[in-house]
């Protein structure tokens, strides 16, 4: 694969000729050097977005869908080595690696079949002597920015719609995990991706204020994509406002997951399985805060510390792995930081609790969890679930809802009435109902309150990189 920036169709090193090392989480061994880029190399790349921008607009919608199919197909036939990448970069275990993957090329079939779907509208006029008509128009040049979780999929989501509407893009991928965004670049340009119209620059955190910088500042970035922290979120909102750019943001989680006296007991712990130890809870949308009715406290716990004591912690090379490394030592420390707490505030752990070799931490279970831990409040991002009782609805939707993050929620529950006043009532922009695999390319992902604004996947992800341009025609008689 090629380790470089791919900047106007070419593959290159850094403008300053400087790299930084992306190391294997498991054990910390390298994996690649990439390009340390900086501002000059974003420039380039900005540069090059822009030039290619009207020919790609100019682009039939079916076009852009041809070479979203072609880049599909090849995605789909580097699966393996892609999966291989992604556990080496990311450290999830191999079989999560390969839903990964299944994942991000989901999100490009979807935009491939979408792209020919972006249609405007007639509407009524006042009066017969004038037509009005909307069209749909690609913003521009995107500036798509990564995280490390999902290397693969969070690129795809982005990208995949970004082409489809005609927009050109310049990507920045995580520092911990560039190497999946420039695999898949690399097979874009491939499917036949004209020149210009992806470009991507890796740089070292050290370098991101003034890689990400340049494209705040230049008008001729009309949008920005970001998934990450809420911190960082603002901070792009904030600096991007003297241009005003279309901004998608999915931003910080603090999911409530509660499990009332009626539900499926069976379920729920399936369900919380499911949703919070994916990538070993390092994921936007897994639970952080797991409220169980009283009726049901003891059983469910049972059930759970049984399931959450019997993963196997350790590499993705180890084939029966299913929790891997957190992505570093920082993360390690953040989780070792919420569990000290919460357990010098009272909880209790029932399985877990404590930190493992290296990167790796212990799954946990804690019981006597309260709102005055700092889990309750902060993100862990890692294989922790804290539970805390309740005692009726009207507490517990207060207790969800207390918190100025708004990314998912979940629930469990046999009641029908219940089910629609509870969804209704979480302030959170997705909700799980009975189910904790709740993301699909057809449907929209994203917050509410301080995790964000706009949605990826479904045809509203396809209309966070499009404008709307009314025309009125007049004087017809
Ligand atoms: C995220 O963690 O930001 C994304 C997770 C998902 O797509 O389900």
């Amino acid at each position: 694969m090629q380790v470089l920036n791919f900047i106007a169709g070419a593959w290159q090193p850094a403008g300053a000729g400087a790299g930084f090392e992306v190391r294997n989480p498991a054990d910390e061994t390298l994996v690649a050097e990439v390009p340390d880029s900086t501002a000059v190399d974003a420039r380039w790349a900005a540069d090059a977005a822009h030039a290619a921008f009207p020919a790609w607009k100019a682009r039939t919608a079916r076009e852009r869908a041809q070479v979203l199919k072609r880049w599909l197909a090849l995605i789909e036939s580097h699966s393996e080595e892609l999966a291989q990448l992604i556990s080496r970069e990311q450290g999830k275990p191999l079989a999560e690696a390969r839903g990964e993957v299944a994942y991000a090329a989901g999100y490009v079939e979807w935009y491939a079949e979408e792209a020919v779907r972006a249609s405007g509208e007639i509407i009524q006029p006042p009066v017969n002597s004038k037509r009005l008509m909307v069209l749909k128009e690609p913003v521009g040049v995107v500036a798509v920015i990564t995280p490390w979780n999902f290397p693969a999929a969070m690129i795809a989501r982005k990208i995949a719609p970004a082409l489809a509407a005609g927009c050109t893009v310049v990507a920045k991928p995580a520092e911990d995990t560039p190497l999946t965004s420039l695999a898949l670049v690399k097979l874009a340009e491939e499917a036949g991706l004209p020149a210009g119209v992806l470009n991507i620059v890796t740089c070292s955190r050290g370098h991101v204020a003034d890689v990400v910088g340049v494209w705040l500042a230049d008008a001729r970035v009309r949008k920005i994509s970001f998934t990450g922290s809420t911190a960082v979120g603002k901070l792009l909102a904030r600096d991007s406002a003297a241009t005003l750019k279309k901004l998608s943001l999915e931003l910080g989680g603090n999911a409530p997951f509660i499990v009332f006296e009626d539900a499926d007991i069976a379920a729920a712990v399936e369900g919380l399985m499911a949703a919070k130890f994916r990538n070993g809870g390092q994921t936007c949308v897994s639970p952080n805060r797991v409220y169980v009715h009283d009726a049901v406290h003891d059983r469910f716990v049972d059930k759970l510390a049984a399931r959450v004591g019997a993963l196997k912690v350790g590499p993705a090379s180890q084939p029966d792995s299913q929790i891997g490394p957190m992505i570093n030592a920082r993360a390690v420390e953040k989780i070792e930081r919420h569990v000290a707490d919460a357990l010098a505030r009272g909880a209790r752990a029932v399985t877990g609790g404590r930190r493992l070799e290296g990167n790796y931490y212990a799954p946990t279970v804690l019981t006597g969890a309260t709102r005055d831990m700092q889990l309750s409040c902060e993100e862990t991002f890692g294989p922790v679930v804290p539970v805390f009782r309740f005692g009726d609805e009207a507490e517990v939707l207060q207790l969800a809802n207390d918190t100025p993050f708004g990314l998912a929620g979940y629930f469990y529950s046999n009641d029908v009435r219940r089910i629609w006043r509870v969804a209704s009532a979480l302030e959170t922009g997705i909700v799980g109902i009975n189910e904790g695999a709740v993301a699909a390319p057809s449907a929209p992902f994203g917050g509410v309150k301080e995790s964000g604004y706009g949605r990826e996947g479904s045809h509203w992800g396809l209309d966070e990189y499009m404008h709307t341009k009314y025309l009125c025609q007049g004087n017809l008689g």
